[in-house]
């Protein structure tokens, strides 16, 4: 198995400059013991200075920065936008679309989220793709058909190979932000099913892409969500926004993969 074990942070619109030297300066004591990448998702507006910190800190072998949104364009009169080849410019690596918070704010559908992932792909940028059902399509026992649905999305268009460099997050809607995790035993069937998808088209791509599991994460649930085969990492919102709460986590993730 070619995965690596990922934890991606995603600010969402909190944060400010103050947060990220904490951050940085605080992980930057332990990062280098990892043996596993952390991505950080900071409002856009703090991509670049974060970027500069983490170098102050020697630290940008051990984290990468990904942007939590892009335009659908890459240059024009789209006012308040930001590009995929912005982000290229500054050396950013990943980029979040498709997040749930998109799709219910801001009416990001499915041909929005074809547009940002083909201009990320035309940079370079890695997607980061946010997929998963609502709390009614889990009432009606739809979740992998709505899962398969967003990911043949990619697949009609782009076809399979589009998966190669591509990281899958997979939020259930009305699991994020919650009091508890949902049941890593559930996440593992729905993280198995679309794994199990792949291979039906391309082998290598099944086995190597990385399959996120993002919604009320925590230092207490991590663990159990890891130790799942096909949960390859987790897509994090509040409970990586405390700098002790998020090192305890990283903690437990390093002391796992350490035994
Ligand atoms: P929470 O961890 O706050 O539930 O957020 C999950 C999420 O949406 C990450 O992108």
């Amino acid at each position: 198995m070619m995965r690596n074990l990922l934890i991606i942070s995603n600010w969402k619109l909190n944060g400010s400059k103050y947060l990220i030297k904490n951050f940085v300066s605080n992980i930057s004591l332990i990062v280098k013991n990892y043996n596993f990448s952390i991505v950080i998702a900071p409002p856009l507006l703090y991509l670049d200075y974060m970027q500069y910190i983490i170098q102050l800190y020697n630290c940008d072998n051990y984290i990468s920065l990904s942007a939590q949104n892009i335009d659908t364009n890459n240059y024009g009169s789209f006012t308040g936008e930001i590009s995929a080849k912005m982000l290229k410019d500054i050396g950013i690596k990943y980029a979040i679309i498709g997040h749930a918070d998109r799709k219910v704010f801001h009416n990001e559908n499915s041909s929005t989220i074809l547009k940002k992932f083909a201009i990320l792909k035309s940079e370079g940028i890695t997607p980061i793709l946010c997929i998963g059902e609502t709390k009614t399509e889990y009432q009606a026992n739809q979740t992998i058909v709505i899962c398969i649905k967003q990911i043949d999305n990619i697949i009609n268009n782009f076809g399979i190979l589009a998966f190669k460099n591509t990281i899958i997050a997979y939020e259930p809607i009305w699991a994020i932000n919650k009091k508890t995790v949902i049941n890593p035993i559930y996440i593992q069937d729905v993280h198995k099913a679309i794994r199990n998808y792949l291979m039906k088209y391309n082998d290598e791509i099944s086995k190597n892409i990385n399959i996120q599991y993002g919604g009320s994460v925590s230092n207490e649930n991590i663990l159990n969500l890891l130790k799942q085969p096909d949960i390859d990492g987790v897509l994090v919102g509040r409970a990586s926004l405390n700098i002790s709460n998020f090192i305890k986590m990283l903690n437990v993730v390093n002391n796992f993969y350490s035994c």
